[in-house]
Order: structure tokens, then sequence, then C-alpha cells
């Protein structure tokens, strides 16, 4: 059996560096490895309503942006399938037969959405019509990850390439099928999750410093940012508070220069933008000991960036030009998607025995049963 992949993104903004590093470039260089039968790209509309249910105005109009930045990245369609999970109706049914497989206390045990729990505010202890400003936890957004295993499982994906953050879905996913399977019967396929290989990709902090990259922060650059922004935003981030001077010693831990560079940039950037040094080590060396200031690693951190982001930038502006067609290409991934979750849930069903029309075998047993009780 060839291998599949699913993943996808929720469309709550445009996709920035985070994404790219996390798990955008390494999804073009998959998709373009020709080692997968099928590639299977989600917009999760659905999962990113269920902590937006008063916003759905913002996940509507990032869809789209969230396609271009696909398409601009490189996702090709023709080999990569994008859909938008909302029309994909199979993925809804699968979950609400995943949920009696899960319990309320292992949903709770979920990491993840206990940050997220943290993050958004929800409060554990908040009840219905609460006169305070606290807001308790919506149900659908504490069973996403169950969703999620619909998304994974009705592709019967082998691979999901993702961040770490999203690895207990992955292992609450594998936990959903394991107990299908032995309830049911082997049905559902087991996915593996691919995580970024190089430390840095796996959280990419903001231009903060802060932890990690994120929309809410204000701490993102974005693919689609211009060259201006990008410039700014570099020139503004964050480095070692104690370098005041260039002859001071430096510090390139947590510096995010340096982490930046550290994902962004090759030994080949420097014979091109930076030939004193033959490589990266070097450049640090250099900044640990003293005399190398922070405006000259910077201008190299945004030649680097620049080299990357420009064409994706290019491409993006071309399909900028053409959104009738991208949603065409959305419609028509959406529609073989669909082809592919109703088989899975044939499957389900099949499993389950819920197939009551099709299961001739119930229906001339249980008339045979009452012929046989009323002939007596
Ligand atoms: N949770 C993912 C995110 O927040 C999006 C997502 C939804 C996803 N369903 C998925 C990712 C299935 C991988 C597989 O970005």
């Amino acid at each position: 059996m060839g291998k599949i992949i699913l993943t996808g993104d929720r469309p709550t903004g445009r996709l920035h560096l985070g994404h790219f590093v996390g798990s955008l470039r390494r999804r073009v260089e998959l998709q373009n490895s020709g080692e997968f039968e099928k590639i299977f790209i989600m917009i999760a509309d659905a999962q990113a309503l269920t902590d937006n249910a008063d916003n759905p105005e913002k996940v509507r109009q990032n869809v789209i942006e969230v396609a271009l930045d696909y398409l601009s990245c490189g996702i090709n369609p023709a080999i990569s399938t994008i859909f938008i999970q909302s029309q994909v109706a199979e993925l809804t049914e699968l979950a609400f037969y995943y949920m009696n497989l899960v319990t309320v206390q292992r949903l709770q045990r979920n990491p993840t959405v206990k940050a997220e729990i943290q993050l958004r505010g929800f409060s554990e202890s908040a009840t219905e019509g609460d006169t305070t400003q606290r807001q308790g936890i919506p149900v659908g957004f504490f069973t996403y990850p169950i969703s999620q295993a619909s998304d994974i499982t009705a592709f019967r994906a082998t691979t999901v390439p993702v961040g770490a953050d999203q690895e207990p879905m992955i292992e609450q996913t594998r936990e959903i099928v394991h107990k299908f399977n032995a309830t049911y019967g082997e049905t559902l396929v087991t996915p593996e999750i691919l995580l970024p290989t190089n430390a840095v990709c796996m959280r990419l902090p903001g231009t903060d410093g802060k932890a990690k990259m994120s929309k809410s922060l204000g701490n993102c650059i974005y693919l689609s940012d211009t060259a201006k922004e990008v410039k700014q935003k570099v020139m503004g981030m964050y480095t070692d508070p104690n370098h005041l001077r260039i002859e001071d010693p430096g510090q390139v831990e947590g510096n995010c220069v340096f982490t930046y560079l550290d994902a962004f940039c090759r030994e080949e950037h420097f014979a091109k933008y930076l030939p004193e040094y033959a490589n990266l080590d070097e450049m640090k060396e250099h900044y640990r000991r003293g005399g190398l200031g922070d405006v000259k690693c910077k201008k190299l951190l945004i030649a680097v960036l620049e080299e990357m982001l420009e064409p994706i930038r290019a491409r993006r502006h071309e399909w900028e030009q053409r959104i009738e067609e991208v949603y065409r290409i959305l419609e028509e991934g959406t529609a073989a998607a669909r082809a592919e979750a109703a088989k899975t849930l044939n499957d389900v069903r099949n499993a389950m025995r819920i197939n009551y029309f099709a299961d001739r075998e119930l229906i001339a047993e249980q008339a045979q049963r009452y012929r046989e009780a009323n002939a007596n």
C-alpha cells in the first residue's frame, strides 16, 4: 500500500515563517519527492470555528489567504489535493462515532488543548450564563482532537507532517484507531507523525524572542510581507540585550537573529553576502568574542530571507490575479476529498454494522426469526 499524507492549517490568518519552517517547506519537499501515492492538504475552517464561533467572517476571509500561501509556496494542485474541511460532511459523521471511543478524562489530559484553554482565556469553572466575564469551554473546541482524528483517518493517511504542538493530536488519533479496530475489526489506518528534523524548525521563536511565532503575539514575519516589512521587522528584532557596543562580547543563544540564521542560512549564503566568514559557526564565534555588530547580522538575515521570500511573494502576486481559479482548485480538490472520505465512512459504517439497508443478512435473519415466531 502506498503512503498517503494528510495535513492542514486553521484559516485564522495568513501563514508566517513559523508555518514555513515548521511544515510548509517540508510539505513541498515531500510533494516533490514522488514518494507519496496521495497528498491531501486541508484548510481546517471547521476546526477554526471551534474557538471562533463568534467570528465566522474572520475564518471565511482567511480561507483564500491560506490557499494563496499554499500555492505560492509551491504546493502544486496537480499533485496535492487542497480542500476545505467544512465542505466534507463525512468528516463530522466520523467524528460523531469516534466520540464514543474517547473519554472526557482523556480529552482533558491533551496538553495542546490544555494550553489553548489557557491561551484563549476559557475558564474551567465558568457555567452557562455566567455573569462575570468568564467564558466556559465550548464542547466543539474541547472535542476538536476527535475531529482531527476524523480528518486523518478519513483519508487513510499513513503520514501526518506537522509541528511538535500537534503531537498530542496524532497520539490521540492513534488511540482512536486502535480502539476502533479492536472493537469493530481492522478498518482504520494508524498514522505516523512526521516532525521537522531540525531542532530550530520545531518551534521558531517570534521576532520578539518569545517562545513561538504567533499571530496573537504580533511577532510574526508573514510569507506575504513586503520586502520593506521584512526589513523593518528584522531590524527591530530581539538580540542580546547586553550586547550594547560592537566591541562587547555577545550571546548567540536566545538571540533571535542567530536562531533565524540557524533555521534559514546555508553555507553558500556566506560566499554570496558575507564572504569574510566561511560559515555560520565562524560568524557566531566572532559575535561571542565581541567586535561584530547586530546590524551586520541583521543585514545578512534580511538578504537570506529575501532570497527565499521573493519568489514566494512573486508567485503569490500572480495567484492574486486569479482568485476565481483558486476557488475552482479548492472546489475540485474538495470534491476529490469528499469521494475519499465517503469510502472510509462506508467502511466505518460497515464495520460498526450500521449499514442497515445494505445488510441483507440482518434483514433476512430478522424476517426469518419473526416468521418462525409467528408460525408457532
Ligand atoms: N490542528 C491543526 C492546526 O492547528 C490543523 C489541523 C486540523 C490538522 N486537522 C488536521 C493538521 C489534521 C494535521 C492533520 O494547525
